[in-house]
């Protein structure tokens, strides 16, 4: 049989070449090109799966069809019974649906996927468990943990140790599982393709021809996904425009909370968030996340709750800061879980407007728990938590009985600005107890905010 017709496709830009070539002529970078099939058919990919996705056949020589005519299948949802992954699929995995679940090395993916089809499989649904990561034996540790903890039915999913395409969708057509976890789509690799597993041709091209055989037999398929740190790997980033759902998994390895944040739903919405812990009998949902984040937090300089929003839901996360004399030039700026041009923005506004230097300083910024918060209303707990730490004072005074919370975007001239859903993050505040509150409703600059929080231009002249 001829080889394919293949292309050359640079991961960093996309530029196609016919050849390989060491450096990209479109962008310069070296070693990017990788080799893809040539789109066979004249409308590629795309076309043939968002076609294939229409459950009504289709009208002779591709006549249009009223929407209104077009037959559409209610298939109800495959619940898995962990409740904030079915409540982030936006109710469930819809049959016959790609979802994406990416994360960093040992964050938990193959974990909750494991515990998924557990679920799924003892509630008397038909599972598949293809890894190409691990064999079945290791699969089997992990899912004995899981049986005896939180997925019950763990054991009695099939599972098939598998790293080539053709074989995993021969099986998938024999077997047709309503679900299927492919751990990972990294290390399936097409045969008619030379590029190595995980190169940005392979993982397209796997996702391109699981997707034909899912849609095709209603099977929902929960592909995992590797991504480094700043989610820069070739793999899921080029998938995410060609599956239902992008799920994004964080947290640090080291802590046990994990978030799982939905990226992109076709069938629900994008704005939400669940918070894990990680546990023996596998990850356990956290319902009140914001009491035990309330609960841990320190009553030092340095400190503050921050009222986020994940979502659409309200959390409260305890913000750290550290200021120390640095001998570096320029000095270190490390951050955690919050966006490091976010806190040289602040740091500015601060030496600017409020009158706190860091300028030879180092700065730490800690979210604790291993949250991430991606959002502008940060600023000001950020804000409250560096001039705490540079002027060594207890937000709030050392009587004050409960931290203070926060929350509130930063402007350039030092002003406060107001953030969405103002009046459920001081809700969900009050809730918890904590008496102080510090907002742009209640402080129009940073300045007065400053002052409120007792950390202030005056208490440091007087300390
Ligand atoms: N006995 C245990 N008790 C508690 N946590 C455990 C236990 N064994 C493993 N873990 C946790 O599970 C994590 C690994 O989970 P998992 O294998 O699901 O991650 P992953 O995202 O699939 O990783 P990989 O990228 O290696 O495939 C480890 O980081 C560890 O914290
Ligand atoms: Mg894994």
């Amino acid at each position: 049989m001829a080889r394919p017709a293949t292309i050359h496709v640079c991961s960093a830009c996309g530029h196609v070449e016919a050849k390989w070539h060491g450096q990209c002529p479109g962008c310069g970078e070296w070693n990017t090109l990788t080799e893809e099939r040539a789109p066979a058919r004249v409308t590629g990919a795309a076309a043939g799966s968002r076609a294939a996705r229409a459950a009504a056949p289709r009208g002779p020589g591709g006549t249009p069809q009223r929407l209104r005519d077009v037959h559409a299948d209610r298939t109800p949802r495959l619940l898995t019974g962990i409740g904030e992954l079915d409540r982030l699929l936006g109710g469930g995995i819809v049959p016959g649906s790609l979802v994406l679940i990416g994360g960093s090395p040992g964050i938990g993916k193959s974990t909750l996927t494991t515990m998924a089809l557990g679920l799924l499989q003892g509630s008397g649904r038909r599972t598949l468990y293809v890894s190409g990561e691990e064999s079945p034996a290791q699969i089997r540790l992990r899912a004995e943990r899981l049986e005896a903890g939180s997925a019950p039915g763990a054991l009695d999913v099939p599972v098939l140790a598998e790293t080539d395409l053709d074989a995993v969708l021969a099986t998938l057509e024999a077997e047709q599982p309503e679900v299927c976890v492919i751990d990972s789509v990294q290390t399936l690799a097409a045969g008619d393709l030379s590029g190595a597993p995980g190169t940005v041709g392979q993982v397209r091209e796997v996702a391109t021809r699981v997707m034909e055989v899912a849609k095709r037999t209603g099977t929902a398929v929960l592909l995992v996904g590797h991504v480094t740190k700043d989610g820069a790997l070739a793999g899921p980033r080029v998938l995410e425009h060609l599956v239902d759902c992008v799920l994004q998994f964080e947290g640090e390895r080291e802590r046990t909370y994990r978030t799982l944040r939905a990226l992109k739903n076709r069938f629900g919405s994008t704005n939400d968030v669940g918070v894990f812990e990680m546990r023996d009998g596998g990850l356990v949902e956290v319902l009140d996340a914001s009491a035990r984040f309330v609960g841990e937090a320190t009553r030092a300089p340095g400190s503050v709750v921050l009222a986020a929003m994940e979502g659409s839901r309200p959390l409260l996360v305890e913000v750290q800061a550290l200021v120390s004399p640095s001998e570096l030039v320029p000095p270190r700026r490390v951050v955690n879980g919050i966006d490091r041009n976010r806190l040289a923005l602040v740091l500015a506004v601060l030496a600017r407007h409020a009158g706190v230097g860091t300028g030879t300083a180092d700065v730490f910024v800690n979210v604790v728990g291993g949250v991430r918060v991606d959002e502008p209303g940060a600023d000001l707990a950020v804000a409250l938590a560096v001039a705490g730490a540079a002027r060594g004072v207890v937000l709030g005074g050392e009587d004050s009985p409960t931290p203070v919370a926060a929350f509130g975007e930063i402007g350039l001239t030092g002003e406060l600005r107001s953030v969405a859903h103002h009046d459920r993050r001081r809700e969900e505040a009050e809730k918890f107890g904590l008496a102080q509150i510090i907002s742009p409703e209640s402080a129009p600059t940073l300045r007065e905010a400053l002052r409120a929080g007792a950390v202030g231009r005056r208490v440091h002249a007087a300390a």
